[in-house]
């Protein structure tokens, strides 16, 4: 009898099962009213009492064995069988996941896309890392041109001759010598300057540059062109005006103001109380340019404007720090969902 407990602790040591009918088996083998319990229960009263010490903790523990073992196994399986039985519900809602929304800027850079394409114009694009040839030399910039000047510019400790482009107008230069008119494309891009950062000013920016080039364009076209995106992306009652102003690359040069689009032209502390905003620079492309890009300027004319997304975002939805854009607080990124 001694040896058989020892036996029978060591298969209920390692038994196991997944299957309820084996796991009953196991039950009615060991602790079933006809179980080796209760036959070795029934046998154990007929022995020596000195017999009995030694077998009645052996009985005691392979009681215990068995019970312990039904029970885990019998919580394992009800586990198993409740995950089964529950039937998958295609009828539930679905849990939504965190989905993305497009960057303010990004709605908007694809908005003035949107609205000049509409006027034929295309898109391309131009390295940020430029030269000083084409950021500044072939746009007019003299040598002693302010803006080369090191509080503008950033340039490349080992090599003053490169720098990160200041403005996209490096991308018109690269266009006009790889093609000859007509032209008509926008030039969307980050520029950098080097300048504080404050909530009005970043060392880096957006823009988008447009530049049309063919026979016979005229500032009247630029301006009916100007008046067209300022209605579309502001609205119908907007209006603009031009003020006359410098460009090395262009003459004539203007900046364009567009009435406020917060206050109506009423005035409101967005435009200073004057009723306007500037939003662009523009002009026709100076005939120095043409030539520097081996463009006719004898038979061809055109014009160029640029502007910074940053401020035409601003104006859409009334953002006062510029730092908001570039910081990716999930806070503010999250009031555009519902504009993707
Ligand atoms: N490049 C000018 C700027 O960064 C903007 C501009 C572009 C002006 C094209 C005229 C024509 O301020």
């Amino acid at each position: 009898m001694e040896y058989n407990i020892k036996r029978h602790l060591d298969e209920i040591a390692s038994f196991s099962t997944t299957k309820p009918d084996e796991l009953e088996q196991f039950r009615i083998k060991y602790l079933g009213k006809n179980g080796i319990l209760n036959t070795f229960f029934e046998e154990f009263k007929a022995q020596a009492p000195q017999q009995k010490q030694v077998l009645g903790k052996l009985l005691n523990s392979l009681k215990q064995a068995a019970s312990e073992k039904y029970n885990t196994l019998k919580n394992e399986l009800d586990a198993l069988g409740q995950q089964e039985i529950k039937p998958l519900d295609l009828t539930l809602n679905a849990t939504n996941g965190a989905y993305g929304a497009r960057h303010p800027m990004s709605i908007i850079r694809q908005e003035i896309i949107e609205i000049f394409s509409r006027l034929g114009f295309t898109v391309t694009d131009g390295p940020e890392i430029e030269d000083d040839w084409h950021n500044f030399t072939a746009l007019n910039f003299q040598p002693d041109h302010p803006a080369r000047e090191m509080q503008d510019t950033f340039f490349i400790e080992q090599n003053p001759d490169i720098v990160l482009r200041t403005h996209t107008s490096s991308v018109q230069v690269r266009l006009m010598q790889n093609q000859q008119p007509p032209l008509r494309v926008l030039m969307p891009g980050r520029v950098y300057r080097n300048e504080a950062i404050s909530a009005r000013a970043h060392c880096f920016f957006n823009q988008v540059e447009g530049l049309y080039i063919d026979k016979n364009v005229s500032f009247a076209d630029l301006k009916q062109t100007l008046l067209y995106f300022s209605k579309e992306m502001f609205g119908a009652d907007t209006k603009i005006r031009l003020r006359p102003s410098y460009f090395p690359f262009t003459e004539p040069s203007a900046e364009m103001d567009i009435s406020c689009s917060l206050c109506g032209g009423k005035g409101c502390p967005m435009c200073k109380k004057t009723g306007w905003v500037e939003i662009l620079g523009c002009g026709m492309v100076d005939p120095n340019v043409l030539e520097n890009c081996h463009i006719d300027s004898k038979v061809y004319t055109g014009y160029a404007f640029g502007m910074g997304i940053e401020r035409i975002t601003n104006l859409k939805y009334a953002v006062k720090d510029l730092r908001l854009f570039s910081e990716n607080d999930i806070r503010f990124l999250k009031q555009f969902e519902n504009n993707i």
